[in-house]
């Protein structure tokens, strides 16, 4: 259980200073499994310290491939020479799911627990196995664990039933080496799908329409190197962004741009949030009003998460942790996760006026006081911190290692803008 350490976090303090966005684990992830389809090198640029990254580095190593960190570039040499992979580390990670796409592409094989990761719902692989049995392997599924092989992939036309962001990654994967025409329908639209095709490109994948709902794929016989920089991460800005709405201050996101923010900006837009973009950093103020002991004000807002581009979900608690603060009820539905709404029980124990039905939280400005609280998840390790930022006095944001998994050096670079908050081991009596 990764409770060892938490965040002890001093909120109130305003925010300034310059943050530097690297690339997003989203778009990262499934760049580095599409190293291991071509036997020459592929250099995924400007990667994050994150723990996500470090063990999808290990899980390439696992299945045969030169991995080599250097610095921010990750170096993936050599395809994987087999298609199976160890229980400890698929079970810790979601992203082994990108291992299927790639190794029935190469291999020919794959055998693969039912991928680990966030608490957030039952996340099940259907639309990743349908796919793959439309471009002809043979899927099947028992007791947790997914087996797919194939002889050769055949090109076919595949409609999703659901945008799923991982299956249009891992059918893209698929379908380069394929033979004839592959026809993505109903894909994900996520601007890290259209940054994992321009690595494919640059590989000599022939792809068009990333983007839109339906994607065209000529199978190719083979793929070669490339050196690729992923876009940057937008959940983080948006958290970053969340941070200074909730406690003041003007902060600099060099790397990252409105419009790649723009519905978080939505979410926390009033008289007193403004943003300029000068085309390679976004600079944002919010000034602090007298009657909220001094924080920034925040107005009531609703949020629907969906599929991009609609509001996106990984962005979800952090925008519940700003509108604690709102005046009014905000109205925050989440159609993605049927369980992304942990971190709201947590908040209200630190008295937040917050109402849960079904998929739909109201929630209204409490009477908040420091406390401690435990994170399930990452994205809700983000919204609690944010939380805890906003608070007077010494609050505890339990599961430090969560927001490992997403957040390069968390407290040091919230430390770097002026936050109080230090990462503290949990004492064992
Ligand atoms: C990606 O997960 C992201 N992860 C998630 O980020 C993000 O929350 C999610 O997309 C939605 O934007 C990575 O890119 C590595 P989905 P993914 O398949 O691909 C259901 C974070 O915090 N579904 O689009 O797994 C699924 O259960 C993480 O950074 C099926 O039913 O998401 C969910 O309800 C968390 N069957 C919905 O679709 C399937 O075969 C969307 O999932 C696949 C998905």
């Amino acid at each position: 259980m990764p409770l060892e350490e938490y965040f002890a976090i001093n909120g109130g303090n305003e925010l300034f200073g310059k943050v530097e966005l690297h690339g997003a684990k989203n778009a990262v992830l499934p760049m580095l499994a599409a190293g291991l389809l071509t036997k020459e090198e592929v250099v995924v640029k400007d990667c994050p310290y994150i723990t996500d990254v470090s063990n999808m580095g290990r899980l390439l190593a696992e299945v045969g491939a030169n991995v080599l960190f250097d610095g921010r570039n990750i170096r993936v040499r050599g395809q994987a020479c087999k298609g199976a992979l160890s229980h400890e580390l698929e079970k810790v990670m979601r992203s082994s799911m990108f291992m299927l796409g790639v190794l029935i592409a190469t291999v020919g094989e794959v055998k693969l627990s039912l991928p680990g990761g966030c608490k957030i719902g039952a996340r099940p692989l259907d639309i990743h196995l349908d796919g793959l049995s439309k471009l002809g392997a043979v899927c099947e599924e028992k007791d947790g664990v997914v087996f797919c092989h194939a002889k050769k992939l055949k090109g076919a036309k595949i409609l999703m039933r659901y945008p799923s962001v991982g299956a249009t990654e891992n059918l893209l994967m698929a379908s380069v080496l394929a033979e004839g025409k592959t026809t993505l329908v109903n894909c994900a639209r996520e601007p890290e799908i259209i940054s994992l095709v321009e690595l494919l490109r640059k590989m000599g994948a022939k792809i068009s329409g990333e983007g839109t709902s339906v994607i065209e794929i000529d199978g190719v016989k083979e793929l070669g190197g490339a050196t690729v920089k992923p876009i940057a991460d937008r959940i983080v800005a948006g958290t970053y962004l969340g941070a200074l709405a909730v406690c003041g201050g003007e902060l600099v996101l060099n790397g990252i741009g409105k419009n790649d923010v723009r519905s978080t900006l939505f979410a926390f837009q009033n008289r007193d949030f403004q943003v300029y973009d000068d085309g390679l950093s976004l600079r944002a103020r919010a000034t602090r009003r007298k009657r909220y002991d001094e924080l920034s004000e925040q107005l009531a807002c609703d949020v629907i998460t969906g599929p991009y581009p609609l509001f996106a979900t990984d962005m979800q608690p952090v925008v519940c942790a700003v509108k604690c603060f709102a005046d009014g009820v905000s109205r925050v539905k989440e159609t993605v996760f049927e369980n992304r709404f942990s971190h709201l029980f947590e908040m209200k124990k630190l008295g937040a006026d917050v109402v849960i039905d079904k998929d739909t939280a109201l929630i209204r400005r409490g009477d908040l006081y420091p406390g401690d609280m435990i994170a399930k998840d990452l994205r809700g390790g983000a919204g609690l911190s944010v939380f805890a930022m906003g608070i007077k006095g010494e609050s505890r944001v339990y599961g430090a290692k969560y927001v490992d998994r997403g957040y390069e050096n968390f407290e040091e670079n919230f430390k770097n803008i002026g936050c109080d908050i230090r990462r503290e081991p949990v004492k064992k009596c």
